[in-house]
């Protein structure tokens, strides 16, 4: 069968990222996530002191851009691709709450996403591949094969979101993650560089009242379809 593009696009924590692994796996493709790319230049700003409570120097982290690395290294373990800066694994550390508080002011930097989307590209160049973010059904990919688009309400998100962080350890409250999906939310569909909107041919997925299981055949569906 021919290798097609896959695009998931989605507001944060609707469990994209869980589908695009699973899909990829099934189908043999390359998995990307987007989110983690954005995520490692916001660790570096934060290592840097660049971004914080009271200030954003945006002009040294763009000073700073050829010189932050990413890389994507599978690790047969876990089954799909970590995320290291500068050669340094920052899987974990992406994730805390922190990077997330300031992820979507760090995303808005036209230069950071110009650098990012054309990475992106790259890695997409001969097909095969499971991406998912924001703006890749519209800006990375707009001829992807399948796009998706993957909707839950914020309640829902952040009760996912609450769990993932309680089990993992991190101390925060359901209120400080509702918070902080509700404001990336808002900050990712008003940001004037390609903002987080449906493409038009999107297939909208709410999964608020979805199995991951009934998820999964739905996308499954939608790929028999898009081949
Ligand atoms: O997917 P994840 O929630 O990890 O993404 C973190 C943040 O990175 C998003 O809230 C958004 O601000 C930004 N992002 C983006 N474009 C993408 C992927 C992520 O702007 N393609």
């Amino acid at each position: 069968t021919k290798k097609i593009t896959i695009a998931i696009d989605g507001f944060s924590s609707t469990g994209k990222s869980t589908v695009a692994k699973q899909l990829a796996k099934e189908l043999g493709y390359v998995y990307v996530d987007t989110g983690a790319m954005y995520r490692a230049v916001t660790l570096y700003a934060l290592r840097k002191k660049y971004i914080s409570e009271i200030n954003f120097d945006t002009a040294a982290l763009i000073n700073d851009l050829p010189i932050i690395k990413l890389k994507f290294i599978f690790n047969p373990e876990v089954g799909f691709g970590e995320m290291y800066l500068n050669d340094e694994k920052v899987e974990k550390e992406i994730r805390q709450m922190e990077v997330s508080q300031y992820v979507s002011k760090v995303a808005a930097v036209p230069q950071v996403r110009e650098m990012l989307v054309a990475q992106q590209q790259e890695m997409g160049r001969e097909k095969g591949i499971v991406m998912d973010g924001r703006d890749i059904g519209t800006v990375v990919f707009p001829d992807a094969e399948l796009k998706i688009f993957m909707t839950a309400s914020a309640q829902e998100r952040a009760q996912r979101r609450y769990k993932e962080l309680s089990e993992r350890g991190e101390e925060v409250t359901y209120k400080e993650v509702l918070e902080n999906v509700e404001g990336r939310d808002l900050l990712d569909t008003t940001r004037k560089d390609s903002p987080l909107v449906k493409a038009e041919d999107a297939k909208e997925i709410d999964n608020s009242h979805l199995t991951l299981a009934g998820q999964f055949e739905r996308i499954l569906e939608l790929y028999h379809e898009a081949i």
